[in-house]
């Protein structure tokens, strides 16, 4: 396309952005609450609210707490919350059998929420990693870890996860065709209604180093996570893997992290055309968070041009821990 804007005198870029309204008038996103997804921590006990160092601001509920928690996110109009279990160290084992006990935290957590708040959307993680005492996704045997082996697990998971009453099931394990196979288990098991939002496209990132000491996997991980998490260098291979999560039957898709990422997001959506979300993971959180703090730069202002440049990137969603302060900040206007 020529572009046929005539050039200065004629055309003043500043005309459209002399006064708030004009703004208002001519801007192409506008972020709302209806973008957000919370992600929050759980932890047993009761009537605690523990802080998580790496994260200033971000604690772990218990699950009284929790309930409470997200009837203020369901109150500000927060369509959706993620949940993910801080697991007792003892009840982590090698083939991470606690993801599939159908009384685990996550599990009872769903039934505390959605007993509670039953207007607000549940996901749910499914990986291994809160549960396994190597910290991997996946089944490690020696120094592999198992996909198919992995698969099977994860389908168990999701059916404890979606029969507690999980809405959307969220795969962060990167192993190949768990989509599929998490699909075919929910159909059979009569679940055809809950939803699956892939993580199709997820870096080997060093942006998650806050989230695992929030989960407690940070010091049980052993070794890295690249044999199945991508490599931050490839684009190309990022639109694979989210077109073979379509073909199994993603509902949803997400690329993760967020912000270093927000290239992926737009080839994602641009390729696709798949409701499109994206992860604005806990080192993200911690950096802007952090310097806030420190008095380095305003986290109101910061906060919410780095959740907007989601939207221009073509997310429909983004995933944040800033989301109850931006819904709070949405509604005050
Ligand atoms: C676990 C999982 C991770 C995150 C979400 N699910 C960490 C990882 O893969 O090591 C990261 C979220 C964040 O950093 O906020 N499969």
């Amino acid at each position: 396309m020529t572009d046929p804007t005539p050039s200065f005198p004629t055309t003043r870029m500043r005309r459209n952005r002399r006064t708030p309204w004009l703004r208002r008038l001519v801007a192409e996103q506008v972020l709302s609450v209806d973008d957000l997804i919370w992600p929050i921590f759980v932890i047993e006990g009761k009537a605690k609210r523990e802080p998580i160092p790496s994260m200033p601001g971000v604690v772990r509920y218990t699950l009284d707490e929790a309930a409470a928690a997200v009837e203020e996110a369901g109150g500000l109009g927060i369509p959706m919350i993620a949940l993910f279990p801080y697991t007792d160290p003892t009840l982590k084992t090698p083939d991470a059998r606690e993801a599939w006990n159908e009384d685990n935290l996550i599990c009872r957590a769903v039934r505390a929420i959605k007993k509670g708040v039953p207007e607000v959307g549940v996901m749910c993680d499914v990986a291994l990693d809160p549960f396994n005492s190597d910290g991997h996704d996946g089944i490690v045997k020696g120094c592999i870890i198992l996909n198919d082996e992995t698969v099977d697990a994860l389908c168990r998971q999701s059916l404890v996860q979606a029969e507690a009453g999980c809405d959307v099931i969220a795969p962060s394990d990167m192993m190949d065709g768990r989509i599929g196979a998490i699909r075919k288990a929910l159909d059979d098991a009569g679940m055809a209604d809950v939803a699956i939002m892939s993580y199709a496209a997820k870096f080997a990132s060093g942006f998650y180093g806050p989230f695992r000491d929030a989960v407690g996997s940070t010091g049980a991980l052993k070794g890295d996570k690249k044999t199945y998490q991508m490599n931050p260098a490839n684009g190309d291979e990022a639109i694979r893997e989210v077109a073979l999560d379509i073909a199994e039957g993603a509902d949803m898709v997400m690329v993760k992290p967020g912000l270093p990422y927000l290239d992926i997001v737009w080839r994602v959506k641009d390729a696709f055309g798949m409701p499109t979300f994206a992860y604005n993971v806990s080192g993200e959180y911690a950096m802007l968070r952090g310097a806030a703090d420190a008095g380095w730069i305003e986290y109101e202002k910061t906060m919410l041009e780095a959740l907007t440049s989601f939207k221009r990137a073509g997310a429909d969603g983004v995933l944040s821990y800033h989301a109850i302060d931006a819904a709070r900040l949405l509604k005050a206007g």
